[in-house]
């Protein structure tokens, strides 16, 4: 009966060519700013192996089986996060389900358009030091610390290339699935893993990369904290693009429930590989050049470019390095963009160029608040938990406001949907064409209803400041 239903496709929605262009626009997501910029820095400041081994765990048990539930999700339900989640909740009867998916939907949209107006603002930053390095921009007396201030400090720049990133972004979604984001994400990817693979050849040369290695996997499990797992399990969820339905929105646009579990398993073991070689290589470069691994996030605008600089050849690897971000950012910010443009097109018919580009102008408006990093919110000390203390610039506020509270919140949503508000026969749908698949799909339920949105819960209870870790 409905079987029938869901195994077809709408033809007007578009889908995926292949599956290796469906796996680079997935992984393409996964891998972002998260894996290049704050990954090593967060491990850098909570001490390396210990915490890289945490984070590697809180992958497996709660990252996977919500990867799992999103791409399920989206593949059964058809349609953008919202309609997704709302189709197979009403097809379980559910009303509560149904009104509660509703929240979540919305929320997973809303999460979409204030994530990108700040990433894309990162992004432009990227994008100057390319700039800088490639000599085509001049950089600041004093190395990449004050370069770095200037950029952050002058609205024109960061306002001009974070006009450039999202006209960018807009053009790639434009051009739709096929033709769009699997074209471009096709080619961005292996370049990127590409360039990491090179520089991780270059940095062989240049020494370090014995400390790096030992630094980022022999766990000293008295430098970790119950913070740091905190940090950990929050990560492992944004590096994977989880919680507001990214995956949702990819697998919507799958043509089979088959491989879907593979898939899952494939993308995040891109997104941790990427995550753990880029770590390795800027680790190399910072302790050959005896600095210190919790510089925090100045660790690749500032530590990194000057020391690229003292390097051999280091114009090139720092070229490199930032054409590496910038891949990263735009894969990423595709399917942030995606997201709320599906949600437009399948909800209220909207053309999908006069989607992308409407939404463009309006997450650029947004993006201008973050880009003015002058401006800034005075947070109430009731929000504080959750917004970060005193004053706070944009783009702390919304980075803050959708890390901490938005998607673990919509992760919690989609976990309780997936595991306890649709049917059976949706849930179940992916193990089915695997050997062992009964197995297999019992251990995700387990996970799915009860481990991993009491973990999350944890972790949002403990960034509100409602439990405290003393
Ligand atoms: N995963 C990306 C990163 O690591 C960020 C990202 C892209 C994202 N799309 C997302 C995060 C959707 C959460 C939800 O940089």
């Amino acid at each position: 009966m409905s079987d029938q239903e869901n195994t077809e496709v709408d033809p007007s929605r578009g889908s995926f060519g292949t599956r290796f262009g469906f796996l680079m626009a997935a992984a393409g997501s996964a891998v972002g700013l998260g894996n290049i910029w704050k990954f090593p820095y967060i491990t850098g400041e909570y001490g390396g192996g210990a915490f890289v081994l945490v984070y590697l765990g809180c992958i497996v048990i709660v990252g996977l089986p919500l990867m799992y539930a999103e791409l399920i999700i989206g593949r059964r339900g058809g349609s953008d996060v919202f309609g997704a989640l709302r189709n197979l909740t009403k097809k379980s009867g559910s009303s509560a389900g149904a009104a509660l998916s509703s929240v979540a939907g919305v929320m997973a949209v809303l999460s979409g358009l204030f994530i990108l107006s700040f990433y894309s603002v990162v992004a432009g930053w990227a994008v100057h030091f390319l700039g800088v390095s490639a000599g085509a921009i001049e950089a600041a007396p004093g190395g990449a610390g004050p370069t770095f201030t200037a950029l952050f400090k002058s609205f024109e720049w960061s306002a001009t290339w974070h006009t450039v990133f999202m006209i960018v972004t807009v053009v790639v979604v434009s051009g739709g699935i096929n033709g769009g984001i699997e074209k471009i994400c096709s080619r961005l990817m292996p370049g990127l893993i590409g360039i990491l693979l090179l520089m991780l050849v270059y940095v062989g040369f240049t020494g370090g990369l014995g400390d790096s290695l030992k630094f980022l996997f022999a766990p000293s499990f008295d430098k970790l904290s119950m913070e740091a797992v905190v940090e950990a399990l929050g990560h492992a969820f944004f590096t994977l693009s989880l919680g507001m339905g990214a995956m949702v929105t990819y697998g919507s646009y799958l043509k089979s429930d088959r491989g879907i579990v593979r898939d899952g398993v494939t993308i995040a073991l891109i997104d941790t590989g990427v995550a753990l070689l880029a770590g390795t290589v800027i680790f190399a470069v910072v302790f050959a050049g005896g600095k210190e691994a919790g510089a925090g996030p100045g660790l690749v605008f500032v530590t990194l470019p000057d020391l690229f600089d003292s390097m051999p050849g280091g114009t090139i690897i720092a070229i490199a390095f930032f054409v590496l971000l910038i891949f990263a950012a735009l894969s990423s910010a595709i399917s942030l963009l995606e997201v709320v443009v599906s949600f437009l097109v399948d909800r209220f018919g909207v053309n999908r160029k006069a989607a992308a580009a409407g939404l463009g102008v309006a997450i650029w408006g947004l993006g201008l608040l973050s880009a003015n990093s002058s401006l800034t919110f005075g947070i109430p000390s009731a929000l504080s938990g959750f917004l970060g203390e005193g004053d706070k610039a944009m783009l702390d506020v919304l980075d803050n406001l959708t890390t901490r509270v938005m998607l673990p919140l919509g992760g919690v949503l989609i976990a309780v949907t997936a595991g306890w508000l649709i049917t059976k026969e949706d849930r179940e749908a992916g193990f089915e064409h695997l050997d062992g698949g009964q197995t297999y799909a019992k251990a995700w339920t387990f996970l799915i209803r009860f481990v991993a949105p009491v973990l999350v819960l944890f972790v949002l209870l403990v960034k509100a400041e409602f439990i405290s870790l003393g």
